[in-house]
């Protein structure tokens, strides 16, 4: 959570800043600032809400060198007195991540005479520093130290007061350099970075930057070099090209983009997961979703007992693995605390690890011994769509090489085409007034309902719970009256009847009734609303289908309801913090 930003080279900082901020601001947007430096001077600006907000009171004027954020509050309100960046003594700073002992810096800081306005844990960062650099007189010392001292994790952006230049540490946290025509950034994220240049450098934990002219990476105070990469889609397709909003731009994305992965891995080696007797997934929110949509695929066509956790619970439970047990941890973000400390627990105790990864070389990815990526491209918006239909896919086309192919995943877009265009304006005025939304589905098609139970409430507000068909009865059905809506998604013919039953109950009780089908159901027509049909393909592929009408019913329903559809209240895209 939390985006960091800076920028040193001969173009005016603040406009690269700002624009970076605004690519920056899906990690978080409850305030935000910058500290620029000019005539030897450090100023800084910040203000509460939204990056316009510290845009339309930013002093006009050039300086080469600033650094800025934009927040997700951890600890302390989210105002302007808590925005970043921090200045204690001769340090101003930037910070993302969280410092678990800051209690016992601040006191310690405080017994030295430090005072301190805020109540974030960053502010006692800068004062820690500048406590050790006022007795190491060299700021490079202090910063090789600062692991020593500090406990948790941090990507900083640091001024020092008399010096023309940008310093950076990270630990556990994302941080990359940006080589630019004319200087360097650093940022959280490629986003930040790509109105200067698609040129960059991942930092590792404990790396330090020195950066003014020249750009010095130290790690264990010996000088580094780091591979600098490429990204290679476009800016404008990190942007979100004439869509009112990022959702809607990576929705429409998306049957591009599941043809293009089922094509660049068709030749290509992967794993074969009938080399394990059991496989454990671990992720958290919509990729924990995935890997149930996973689990389903693969106990179904493979026979191999498979088990999703939500990696808060699973870094915490007891572990049951053997020689041939797989560790699968899917994350977009590559990023998600939980989930990293999932993964490092399944690889203290030698379990073979795979993730499933959006960023190239994210800390998922780095750390995995195995890594598919699902080629999603940048993914701004707050609520993923093409991401988690993606990580639904790579378990499809997982299970189908250990089926030698046997279903075919080419052209998926073309059953999907007419679900983009599907007028769903019709269907979310009944919905967006409501205060509750219902989810319904069976096995696969209640990981998919999970899914859609999701959307709707991250992104509209509306409560939604979703539940396995045949559990509704036994106590949640006492909350279904005339037209509380209940949404289902319905693709298994073997339990077809199942789920039509369970619909009759509701409607009984006077519910709205919306389905997802992939099966006629013009017997059942009294029993419906409204029906959204998916072409019937195969199990492999309608999951992809199914979720797409209620990824864009959500977004409708959000419209509708005038929310801030890429930035949700409360929400962070990367959650970093455990
Ligand atoms: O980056 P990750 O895939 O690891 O993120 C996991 C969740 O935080 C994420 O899916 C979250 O639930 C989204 N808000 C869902 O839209």
């Amino acid at each position: 959570m939390c985006g960091i930003i800076g920028y040193i080279g001969k173009k005016n900082s603040i406009p690269i800043i700002i624009e970076g901020l605004k690519n920056l601001e899906y990690r978080g947007y409850d305030s935000s600032g910058i500290a620029y430096l000019k005539d030897n001077k450090v100023s800084i600006v910040k203000e509460e809400g939204k990056i316009s907000k510290l845009e339309s009171i930013l002093p006009k004027g050039i300086s080469n060198i600033a650094i800025g954020h934009t927040r997700w509050a951890t600890h302390g309100a989210p105002n302007k007195i808590n925005a970043h960046p921090h200045k204690v003594g001769k340090i101003t700073l930037v910070h993302n991540g969280i410092i678990e002992n800051y209690q016992e810096l601040k006191k310690f800081l405080m017994e030295k005479g430090y005072t301190f306005k805020s109540d974030t844990d960053t502010e006692i960062v800068a004062g820690i520093i500048d406590y050790y650099y006022a007795l190491d007189e060299d700021i490079h010392v202090t910063l090789s130290h600062l692991k020593d001292i500090v406990k948790g994790s941090y990507a900083l952006a640091i001024l020092v007061d008399g010096i023309d230049k940008i310093y950076a540490v990270k630990y556990k946290s994302p941080l990359i350099i940006g080589i630019t025509k004319d200087g360097y950034m650093l940022a959280s994220d490629i986003p930040a970075i790509l109105s200067e240049t698609n040129k960059y450098i991942i930092l590792e934990d404990n790396d330090i930057c020195e950066i003014s002219d020249t750009l010095n990476i130290f790690n264990n105070y010996k000088k580094i070099k780091r591979e600098e990469l490429e990204y290679l889609d476009s800016y404008d397709s990190a942007l979100k090209n004439g869509y009112a909003h990022y959702m809607l731009k990576e929705i429409n994305e998306e049957p591009f983009l599941v043809d293009r992965l089922v094509g660049l891995l068709d030749k290509e080696k992967t794993i074969n997961l009938k080399k394990y007797s059991n496989i454990e997934i671990v992720a958290c929110g919509s990729a924990y979703h995935a890997g149930l949509v996973g689990k389903y695929l693969i106990e179904k066509y493979l026979n191999i007992k498979t088990d999703v956790y939500i990696a808060s619970e699973y870094r915490y439970s007891k572990m049951f693995y053997n020689k041939k047990t797989l560790f699968i941890s899917v994350s977009q973000s590559g990023e998600t605390a939980d989930t990293i400390a999932s993964l490092n627990l399944a690889k203290e105790h030698g379990i073979h690890t795979l993730g499933i990864v959006n960023t190239v070389k994210s800390t998922i990815a780095r750390l995995s011994d195995e890594v598919l990526y699902i080629n999603a491209g940048i993914e701004c918006a707050v609520a993923t769509t093409k991401a988690y239909s993606l990580q639904c896919l790579m378990f499809a086309i997982l299970v189908n090489k250990c089926l030698k192919k046997k279903y075919n995943l080419n052209n998926i877009s073309k059953h999907m085409e007419s679900l983009l265009t599907f007028d769903y304006k019709k269907i979310a005025n009944k919905l967006y007034k409501k205060e509750d939304i219902f989810f319904i589905g069976r096995q696969i098609d209640y990981a998919l309902t999970m899914e859609a139970s999701l959307k709707i409430k991250e992104i509209s507000y509306i409560h939604s719970e979703c539940y396995a068909a045949g559990e509704l009865k036994h106590g949640t059905i006492s909350l279904i009256e005339k037209d509380t809506p209940v949404i289902s998604i319905i693709t298994d013919n073997n339990i077809l009847d199942k789920t039509i039953s369970n619909l009759k109950e509701v409607k009984a009780r006077g519910a709205y009734v919306l389905i997802v089908s992939s099966i006629n159901l013009d017997k059942y027509d009294d029993l419906y609303d409204d029906v959204i049909y998916i072409d019937k393909i195969n199990d492999l592929v309608e999951p992809i289908l199914a979720i797409l009408p209620l990824q864009l019913l959500a977004y409708n329903v959000a419209l509708l309801r005038g929310c801030d559809i890429d930035k949700p209240r409360n929400l962070a895209k990367s959650v970093t913090v455990e």
